[in-house]
């Protein structure tokens, strides 16, 4: 009984920490969670909760387009990015408003502030014939909660479509809201609780779909032309202030290949012990068939002040150390 006591002590010393082994990401193809259930979070995008991944997005089973309407916000879990587990629908149609029948409810974001320690969730609210352009804004103490629908509006009186979430390095917070050719895609600055437009910041040229990034003190948006559920050769710019000198935007990925057949929706930092990789995640629609659309994830490349991006059939990621290889 000693020896084995001894011997179980020893296997717990020497035993060599646990290494993530390296996560297959196979981009353009239908992803599965571990209950074997097509994972639905079109639109999506991501929050890292100690070194849990959660991933929100929309869900799209049985819609098409046209009738493109709101049925779920689901949540899901991982550690390595490939395995990735329902936790719950956060956020579910309700009987009337914003979140009932034949609305539209695209591109949940969410974000975590530390004061009020609230998850805060932003959302583009509509319509299917685009005549509502507000945001909405939901709120949950734990991130894969239900989240309470705190209602809607338009940013300083905007319309506000294609939305992104950003959290700066010094906690500030930040919105995008997409308002059509007389707009612009606009960036606003949050309220200190992330509930609330604080002031305008920036306006950029309008892109659809944008994500936002920071690397080395330098901001990087990325964003789809405006052709519907079609896809584009998405383009990007790049300033060191959030609030204006912005470069000429540019492709990132071949021309022609429309992004992969994708459109943008969220990057991803994969941060670890050796570095970070900047994950671009988009969505490859199929507007016949919305809840079948495959996700196109693939690792960026930040080469002095430019980014591009290829196709890998499948690639690793390893989120302990932060580094992809083909
Ligand atoms: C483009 C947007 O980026 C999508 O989220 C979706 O709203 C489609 N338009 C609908 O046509």
């Amino acid at each position: 009984m000693r020896l084995l006591a001894l011997l179980a002590v020893l296997l717990c010393f020497f035993a060599p920490p646990a290494l993530a082994a390296d996560a297959m990401i196979t981009p353009g193809v239908q992803w599965k969670d571990t209950s074997g259930n097509p994972i639905q979070a079109h639109g999506g995008g991501m929050i890292k909760v100690g070194s849990t991944y959660y991933w929100f997005g929309e869900d799209k089973t049985g819609t098409s387009q046209g009738n493109a309407w709101f049925r779920n916000v689901p949540c899901y879990s991982s550690s390595d990015l490939q395995h990735w587990k329902f936790e719950a629908n956060v956020l579910t149609r309700q009987a009337s408003g914003d979140l009932g029948p034949k609305r539209v409810i695209e591109r949940p974001k969410v974000i975590y502030n530390a004061s009020t320690k609230q998850y805060v969730m932003w959302m583009h609210v509509d319509d299917g014939g685009h005549t509502i352009t507000k945001v909405g804004v939901a709120t949950s103490s734990s991130v894969c909660g239900q989240y309470k629908y705190l209602g809607s509006f338009k940013p300083q009186g905007n319309i506000s479509l294609d939305i992104q979430l950003f959290v700066d390095d010094d906690g500030s917070a930040y919105f995008f809201g997409e308002a059509r050719a007389a707009g612009g895609l606009r960036l606003y600055k949050l309220t200190s609780d992330y509930l609330k437009i604080d002031k305008l910041v920036s306006v950029l040229e309008d892109y659809e779909s944008p994500a936002i990034f920071k690397h080395d003190g330098r901001y990087y948006v990325l964003g789809s032309h405006r052709t519907g559920w079609r896809t584009n050769d998405n383009m990007y710019t790049s300033s060191t202030s959030l609030s204006g000198g912005w470069a000429p935007w540019k492709l990132f990925a071949p021309k022609g290949s429309k992004t992969y057949n994708s459109q943008t929706t969220f990057v991803l930092p994969v941060t670890g012990t050796a570095g970070t990789t900047f994950m671009f995640m988009g969505d490859r629609w199929q507007p016949s068939s919305l809840g079948t659309s495959p996700y196109v994830w693939l690792p960026l490349t930040v080469s002095g002040t430019s980014v591009s991006m290829k196709w890998y059939d499948r690639w690793y990621i390893d989120t302990v150390t932060g580094k992809w290889h083909a």
